[in-house]
């Protein structure tokens, strides 16, 4: 008989150890540290992570037989946009997102639309078919055609998704799912790997299309689905604070598609809807415009969306001012507060400097620069700037004023929102006017600066 092997792993991010120890060394976490069975000694039966075919020969890639990735549509708009296109088959998707963002909600709603067209199955480890069926009424889906279990088991879900040969199949959620090769509990990394790779496995061997939900904590503390990104083919992040009426469901990776597309809901008392005009809902202003307020146009996948960048920079009373950027990047924030100082010749070292996007949007593109500074020069001189005012553009370190990739179509969806004027880079100017829309193109910040 084999000696058992315990090995310690962390929770966090995964790394093993041959020692317990408060701190992972690799995280650097605390108490994320438990044994488990290495996965060696336990003989997992499943070998082929990441299943790629078996191909016995070399094959030159042009003589690589090319098949179209059929793609079949989900039913919901702005899941099918952030998937790139639909649904593919024999791909493996994982959503994460905190505990109650809606994650089990969009999924129901999806697979209920879904199974009118498509053999569905939709495994719930974490609440009890009667809570399901419950909501399903409750939202008023068409609950006909899906079938649900409720099994954690990974041989036994595995055991009868070969019987019931879904074409979509739901796990919700990956961390409540066990294998019986592998002694520690549910959620642990080595589980969350071997019941994935099998699920991986399945979904290429019978071309059945999977959704992994995996929870994720704000501060990661839970086994992340992280662990797991590497094994499947599309990564979605459904975010959004429980508080707040939206969500944003974003592409992290995607084998079929492009990354960083966003889909945009609603949650309401009749589950998630979808919100097709996303720059309206980010844009509800108040009719008086306070100093420190400006709306730029960013850029998420392939569509436009106007948001509000809001600045208030107050006397600081430390020696170390403050600079807190929400949905911004901090670092950026003092970078561009020095491009500031230096070629702009405005002093904000004795001041704090707190941003925000309206709305719990990021913006992490550097077509916010531009109108980061100005909203802080609105801030700190009280002025308020006019409401029909639209800023965008990267500022270099030397003060210059850099263009960004889709200016047109930016320019374009602000003429559409009743825009009518915009300071953008000089490079950014389209050579045809927009009918209703003044455009300033500038180089320079101090000309950005004068433009206000
Ligand atoms: P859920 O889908 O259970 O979250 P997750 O699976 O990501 O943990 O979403 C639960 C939250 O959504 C819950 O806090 C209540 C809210 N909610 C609504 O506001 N309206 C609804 O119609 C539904 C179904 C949920
Ligand atoms: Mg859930």
């Amino acid at each position: 008989m084999s000696k058992i092997k315990t090995i310690y792993a962390c929770s966090h991010c995964g790394a093993q150890f041959p020692k317990w120890a408060g701190q992972c060394g690799e995280c650097g976490k605390w108490n994320t540290i438990s044994e488990e069975v290495a996965v060696s000694a336990a003989k997992p039966s499943s070998r082929n992570v990441g299943y790629a075919g078996t191909q016995a020969t070399v094959v030159n890639l042009t003589d690589v037989e090319l098949i179209e990735t059929a793609r079949t549509s989900s039913s919901v708009k702005e899941l099918d946009r952030v998937l790139g296109g639909g649904l593919v088959a024999g791909s493996v998707v994982l959503i994460g997102g905190s505990p109650g963002v809606g994650k089990s909600t969009l999924l129901l709603q999806a697979m209920c639309m879904v199974s009118r067209q498509q053999h569905a199955l939709y495994v719930t480890g974490e609440e009890s078919l009667q809570q399901v069926a419950l909501r399903a009424k409750r939202l008023a889906l068409p609950q006909e055609k899906l079938k649900l279990f409720a099994e954690t088991n990974i041989e036994r879900i595995i055991k009868m998704a070969q019987l019931e040969k879904p074409q979509v199949m739901v796990i919700d959620s990956i961390q409540t799912i066990y294998t019986d090769v592998i002694s520690s509990a549910p959620g642990a990394v080595s589980q969350l790997r071997e019941s994935t790779a099998r699920l991986v496995a399945f979904a290429k061997q019978t071309n059945t299309a999977i959704f992994l939900v995996g929870h994720v904590t704000k501060e990661g503390a839970i086994a992340g689905p992280r662990v797991l990104e590497h094994m499947v083919d599309t990564v979605l992040y459904f975010e959004g604070d429980r508080g707040e009426r939206f969500r944003v469901l974003r592409a992290v990776k995607n084998r079929f598609g492009a990354v960083n597309e966003l889909g945009i809901f609603a949650m309401s008392d009749k589950g998630l809807r979808e919100v097709s005009n996303p720059s309206a809902i980010f844009l509800s202003r108040s009719t008086e415009i306070s100093a420190g307020s400006v709306v730029t146009v960013t850029w998420e996948g392939s569509r436009p969306l106007l948001v509000e960048i809001q600045a208030l920079v107050d006397e600081s009373r430390l020696g170390n001012p403050r600079r807190v950027a929400v949905g911004l990047e901090q670092n950026r924030l003092a970078m561009l507060l020095a491009v500031l100082h230096r070629h702009g010749g405005v002093v904000t070292y004795d001041q704090d400097v707190f941003m925000n996007v309206v709305g719990g949007v990021r913006v992490l593109e550097t077509a916010a620069d531009l109108p980061i500074l100005i909203t802080v020069l609105s801030s700190l001189r009280d002025k308020p700037l006019p409401p029909d005012l639209i800023v965008f553009g990267e500022v270099g370190l030397s003060g210059e004023i850099r263009p960004v990739q889709n200016g047109q179509d930016r320019l374009k969806e602000a003429a559409k929102h009743g825009f009518k004027r915009a300071i953008v880079p000089q490079a950014n100017v389209p050579k045809k006017a927009i009918s209703g829309l003044e455009i300033v193109g500038v180089k320079h910040l101090q000309a950005a600066l004068e433009a206000v």
